[in-house]
This record gives structure tokens, C-alpha cells and sequence, in this order.
């Protein structure tokens, strides 16, 4: 989520550039006179933290450079971020102050870490000592009752409900027939004369099952324009915290306000038609939940604010798969041959494909993981310290921003050899260590959604490579402000024959 914070500060970024020296100067000026952003411009500053058993002792905040006066280390940050290799921004801060580093970005004093110990210590903490931070719009655009702002015993409830549905094989089920069907339509059409687009088309349907799995709409009109207000929504995430009618952030809203109508009303329907036993989708499973705190509207407002994560990620996930799939040749002939096997077997069988099928190719469950890994569909979360915080030494001041950075630990040569090769047979026999690998985050905040996630992937490729051979056009990874591929991964696809597949 934090790619999303940062898409709103590349505008503010932008602004800054181009503001006169002038202004920076003022704003200097009156920032030294702010506690929190004068302790971070010290490059030494320190702390007198109390622990409970031991006497009060000194610790200074990492080593590290603030840069610039307000814009600090920004804009070299994004440069690194677009290009190649994103990941030189931290591993040249890296080799100077080591893991864990102070800067300052997108407007705020912040510890960096590339710490799998130190990020997983962030993650864990609960929100009396971290919580989430996300730039102002979009707040603003999420709604206070959000499950990604709010805290405490509230969001363990919410978490926890949409988690254990997540989970439920009941669910898995259910999407594993809507995806089928939805795939089914999908590539029903695909044209061998003109490419295909794998993002656009891994979208499309990823969408489809999100909605059905959040409020049980199946496609359709209702369907079309929940998507084109969706569309509406999230461009505003991208914008500047100003809600004046006719501004970004004030259209975005509008936008939300009709997908919650529409949810709304859906909502009502399940109240007044009962809500059934076993819940359908996650909007039973809160409506079914005594709790009075989970009203109608913080119901409705989930909802939208849960395709926020779960919209894009996916997509992303299934086009860097096939991207990486198509650049290595022998993991893509053994994923083939690994799900070709299957089918031929339930064919055999005159079985369906079920959830758990898709789920038991350790294969293509391999080559998930390492897409995973180095793709960072989500480069790390950014967390704001409630009070002063001692982690393995290191201090991080009260007010002051910490990104967790999986991308570097996801790259680290200490941790993977070779990082930068797709090689999806080093999990074989590796052990998925839970500080190492973070793609879904941890703690309390872990994604709910990461079954679901691999599930889709695993179904997608499954259809793909039983279905077709394609031959890929050129095409490269673009890291920021999201990760995508920049022409939408065009592929040319051959239908395989029927011989091949039996
Ligand atoms: C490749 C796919 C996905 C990746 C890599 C991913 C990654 C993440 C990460 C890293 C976090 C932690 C954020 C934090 O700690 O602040 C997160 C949280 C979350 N994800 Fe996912 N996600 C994916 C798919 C999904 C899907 C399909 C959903 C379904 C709706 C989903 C729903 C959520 C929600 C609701 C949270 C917030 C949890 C909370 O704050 O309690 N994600 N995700």
C-alpha cells in the first residue's frame, strides 16, 4: 500500500520542484520550529528512553543523511525508483550506514530499514506503538472506519472476520467455479491474429472476482458501473489533498459515494431478504457479526476501501508470472508439463479442477513464490511511530515515518543467491521463512487477502498454459509509482491442439 502513498507525494514532489527557493526557505524556517522535524534534522540527535528493569539509556537514531531542506532525499528515491534498478537507492545508503538508515521522504523524516529483523519488528507491533501512515487524500478518500486506517480491538475484529473468510474453503470454491467461468469468457475470445494483453485481461477478471467475493454481484450492468466508478476513485489516490468541487480528490469522491450507494442498497436486500447461514461473501460475514460497532455504513465503506489492496495486486502478480514465464523457457516447460499432468488426469477422472487442485502443483505454487519475491508487488508498508521506539539499538523517534523495505531483503545476496534470476527451484527444498519473505506484510496487518491472491495466480496460469503456447513481444517491469509492465505484456497466442492436452 505504501506505492499508493507514494503516488500522491510524487505530485506534491512535482510541486515542490517547482516551487521557488524562496518558499523552500520559509518552509525551513518554520519547520526548524517544529519539534519533530527539528529533532530530524539533527544528524546526531538522541533520546533518553526508560525501560522498565534498567536505568534511562542514550540512543541516537541510524546513521543517515536528511537531504535537502523539506524535499530531503525525494527525488533521488523516485529517480532510483524508476529506473532498472530500484533498489540502488537503498543499497547505496546501505553499503554507507548499513541496514537500517535515516532519510527523509515525501515530507517526512523517516528510518528506513532493510532489516528483515528490524521490518519484522515493525510489522508486529500492534497500533499502540506503529500505525499505518498514508498520505492525506488518501485518507481522506478511505473513510475513518477503514480496515487499513483504523486500530486496536476494532480492526483485530474486522481483520480477523475477513481473514477466516478469506480462508474458508466454502470461499475458495466459489471462486475457483466464478473464475473458471469468468476465464472461460475471456479467453473464449482471445484472437490469434492480434495480441493479447495479459494485464489488461488478468484485470478484468481479477475484478470480477473480487467484487463477487465482496458482495456477491455477478457481471453485468451493475458490474460495469461499479468498475467505471472504481476507475473514477482510484485516480484520486494519485492527487493533492485539495476537496474543492471540480478537483481530483473531490470527483474521486463523488465517485465513492455512488459505489456506496450501490453497496448500500445490496446491504439492505441481505437484511430485509436474511442473511444466510453460511455467508456468501464478505459483506455477510459483517453483517452477521453481533458487534454493533459494525454499522451499515462502515460495512458499505469497507468494501470499497477493501478493492483498494485487492484490485490491482493480483493483476500485477498473474502478468509478472507470465513475464518471468516467458523468459525462462525451462521453468515455463516444466509449469506446462506440471499442469498439462493434472488435467489429463481429472479429465481421466471426468473431474473438475477444484481449489485444492490448483493449490497441490508444488511446481507452480514454486514459481508463485519466486514471482513473488522478485517482483515486490507491494515494495513495503510505512508505519508512523506513536512514541519513541528502541528496535536492536536503533532509535525511532515519536512522529517519525518507518518503510519497512521488502524489496532489498527480497534481494539481498546474503539471503538468495543469484537475486536477480528468476529461479523458481530454489524453493524446492527451502523453508519460507516468515522475516525473509514478506510479500503479504505480517503481523497484524498480514494480508487477508494472500490465499486468494495465490489461488487466482495459480488458476490463471493453469488455464493458460493448458490452453495456449504464446510467443511474448518485448516488454519491461516499470517499478514506481506501481509495479506494472509498460505496454500491458503483449503476448501472441496459438490455441494448443486437442492432441496435446490429452
Ligand atoms: C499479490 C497480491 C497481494 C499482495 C502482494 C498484497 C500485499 C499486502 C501487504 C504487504 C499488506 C500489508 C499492508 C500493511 O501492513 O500496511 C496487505 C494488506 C492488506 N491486503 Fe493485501 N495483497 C495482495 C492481495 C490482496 C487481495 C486479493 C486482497 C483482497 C481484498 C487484499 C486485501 C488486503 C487488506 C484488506 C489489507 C489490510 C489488512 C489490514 O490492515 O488489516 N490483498 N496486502
Amino acid at each position: 500500500m505504501d506505492t499508493k502513498c507514494m503516488w500522491d507525494l510524487v505530485v506534491m514532489t512535482s510541486i515542490l520542484m517547482l516551487s521557488a527557493m524562496m518558499i523552500i526557505i520559509l518552509v525551513y524556517r518554520k519547520s526548524r520550529s517544529c519539534k519533530v522535524i527539528s529533532r530530524s534534522l539533527s544528524t546526531s540527535s538522541s533520546h533518553n528512553i526508560t525501560r522498565s528493569s534498567s536505568p534511562p539509556v542514550q540512543l541516537v537514531t541510524p546513521l543517515g543523511n536528511l537531504g535537502w531542506p523539506f524535499l530531503g532525499e525525494t527525488i533521488e528515491f523516485i529517480s532510483c525508483a524508476y529506473s532498472d534498478r530500484p533498489e540502488s537507492f537503498m543499497d547505496k545508503r546501505r553499503r554507507l550506514y548499513g541496514k537500517v538508515f535515516k532519510s527523509h521522504l515525501f515530507g517526512s523524516p523517516t528510518i528506513v530499514s532493510t532489516d528483515a529483523e528490524v521490518s519484522k519488528y515493525v510489522m508486529q507491533s500492534d497500533g499502540k506503538v506503529f500505525v499505518p501512515s498514508y498520505p492525506k487524500s488518501l485518507t481522506e478518500l478511505m473513510g475513518k472506519s477503514s480496515i487499513l486506517l483504523i486500530n486496536g480491538s476494532l480492526h483485530r475484529r474486522v481483520h480477523g472476520l475477513i481473514g477466516a473468510f478469506f480462508k474458508s474453503p466454502h470461499l475458495k470454491s466459489q471462486i475457483t467455479t466464478d473464475m473458471q467461468n469468468y476465464i472461460q469468457q475471456s479467453m473464449g475470445k482471445w484472437r490469434e491474429d492480434q495480441p493479447v494483453f495479459v494485464q489488461d485481461e488478468a484485470k478484468h477478471i481479477a475484478f470480477q472476482v473480487l467484487v463477487k467475493a465482496l458482495i456477491s454481484l455477478d457481471p453485468g450492468d451493475e458490474m460495469d458501473f461499479l468498475k467505471k466508478q472504481f476507475e473514477e476513485f482510484i485516480s484520486g489516490l494519485m492527487s493533492l489533498p485539495i476537496n474543492v468541487p471540480g478537483s481530483r480528490l473531490h470527483k474521486s469522491l463523488q465517485a465513492k459515494k455512488k459505489m456506496v450507494e450501490l453497496v448500500h442498497k445490496t446491504i439492505q436486500a441481505k437484511r430485509i431478504n436474511g442473511i444466510s447461514e453460511f455467508p456468501r461473501d464478505v459483506a455477510d460475514v459483517l453483517l452477521k457479526d453481533e458487534s454493533e460497532k459494525l454499522t451499515d455504513e462502515l460495512i458499505s465503506d469497507n468494501m470499497i476501501d477493501l478493492m483498494i489492496p485487492g484490485e490491482d495486486s493480483v493483476p500485477v502478480l498473474i502478468t509478472l508470472a507470465v513475464k518471468y514465464l516467458s523468459d525462462s523457457p525451462s521453468a515455463l516447460q516444466q509449469l506446462t508439463e506440471e499442469n498439462l499432468e493434472v488435467k489429463r488426469l481429472k479429465d481421466q477422472l471426468r473431474e473438475p479442477m477444484c481449489w485444492s487442485d490448483y493449490l497441490s502443483l508444488p511446481f507452480t505454487q514454486n514459481v508463485i513464490t519466486e514471482t513473488l519475491r522478485m517482483g515486490n508487488v507491494i515494495v513495503g508498508v510505512m508505519r508512523k511511530a506513536m512514541k519513541d521506539v528502541e528496535i536492536k539499538g536503533y532509535l525511532i523517534p515519536k512522529g517519525w515515518c518507518v518503510f519497512t523495505n521488502f524489496r532489498s531483503v527480497h534481494l539481498d545476496e546474503n539471503l538468495y543467491d543469484w537475486p536477480h534470476q528468476f529461479n523458481p527451484w530454489r524453493w524446492q527444498d527451502k523453508e519460507v521463512s516468515s522475516s525473509s519473505f514478506t510479500p503479504f506484510g505480517g503481523g497484524q496487518r498480514l494480508c487477508p487477502g494472500l490465499d486468494l491472491a495465490r489461488l487466482e495466480t495459480s488458476i490463471f496460469l493453469h488455464h493458460f498454459v493448458t490452453r495456449f503456447r504464446w510467443d511474448a513481444d518485448a516488454d519491461s517491469i516499470v517499478n514506481f509509482p506501481t509495479v506494472r509492465l509498460k505496454k500491458r505484456m503483449p503476448v501472441w497466442v496459438k490455441r494448443r491442439r486437442e492432441e496435446e492436452k490429452s
